[in-house]
């Protein structure tokens, strides 16, 4: 496995990988590190779709408002390229700040230097469910997923359902940018309690991540209950809501949507996601089950 901190380096080794095999696919699984058994099965996905496996690690300035955790957000390479050997990765893309953000033009509100004065601006969805409290979040993670597109220029790009709102806004950015990209989803990976496994996790106490396990179950029995045929969707989201606050979470949202346009959820929609946010203490966690009804 070769770790690789530049996009020259980058593309030669891709241009020596495809001159090894004929017809080399290549995958991408973009990170920001902190790998857990999540990221590694997305890896896996992607070894089942492609001959050259690369995985981007890069804490991205762009995607993090003023509040959030963008300075202490845990930075574990050395752990992360074992696991990635182990998982047989080929190429691990870890690249500074200033080779994806070359040149500095202003500062970004943590004090980072960032010259990307072109961005994506995502649809009207991103102003919802978490891109309600995180404005700006999803074009900047739009931004750098299209940044790592074009620098790895992969056949095909594999992304984790549990954060399903990105997943939706990444499909729509290869879609309406005409990119020839193939965008893989993969299953959440959860702990034996249930828990979305995240990097986030590493934030709970032990007693906490037994806590943590409560959102997976409000979520479960929402979609139970529509699928024994309740259409009360209000009353539903709402009984949720509260048994998370009443259980000391701070309730960001609990909302169904289309799982296919991520619109609220209409008496019409057969494919359904239902989705929350909240904090667990400090801990700001996310989780989703989609469905069919
Ligand atoms: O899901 C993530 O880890 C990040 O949002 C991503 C897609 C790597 C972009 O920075």
């Amino acid at each position: 496995m070769q770790v690789i901190q530049t996009v020259t380096e980058l593309r030669a080794a891709l241009k020596n990988q495809a001159q090894g095999i004929n017809q080399t696919k290549v995958a991408l699984v973009p990170t920001m590190g902190n790998l857990h058994a999540g990221h590694i099965h997305l890896v896996e996905i992607a070894k089942q779709h492609a001959q050259c496996v690369v995985v981007s690690i890069f804490v991205n300035p762009l995607q993090f408002g003023p509040n959030e955790d963008l300075a202490n957000y845990p930075r574990t390479l050395e752990a992360d390229c074992e696991k990635l050997t182990a998982a047989g990765a080929d190429i691990v893309f870890t690249p500074s700040v200033n080779e994806v953000y070359p040149d500095v033009s202003y500062l970004n509100p943590d004090g980072v230097n960032l010259n990307q004065t072109m961005t994506i601006t995502t649809p009207p969805i991103a102003n919802e469910l978490c891109g309600a409290s995180r404005p700006g979040h999803f074009d900047g993670v739009a931004t750098i997923v299209l940044k790592l597109f074009n620098m790895v220029m992969p056949n095909i790009a594999v992304f984790g359902k549990k954060d399903f709102q990105q997943l939706f806004i990444i499909r729509e950015l290869v879609k309406q940018f005409n990119l020839p990209i193939e965008i893989v989803a993969g299953e959440t990976v959860r702990e034996a309690n249930g828990l979305a496994m995240s990097s986030r996790n590493g934030y709970l106490t032990p007693a906490q991540k037994n806590e943590a396990a409560l959102m997976q179950q409000c979520l479960k029995h929402i979609v139970s209950r529509i699928q024994h045929g309740d259409t009360d969707f209000a009353a539903l989201i709402q009984s949720a809501a509260q048994t998370l606050n009443e259980n000391g979470w701070l309730v960001d949202y609990v909302s169904l949507r289309s799982a296919l346009t991520l619109a609220p959820a209409t008496a019409h929609d057969q494919q359904l996601v239902v989705l929350a946010a909240a904090k667990l203490g400090n801990t700001r966690l996310i989780d989703n089950v989609d469905f069919l009804r």
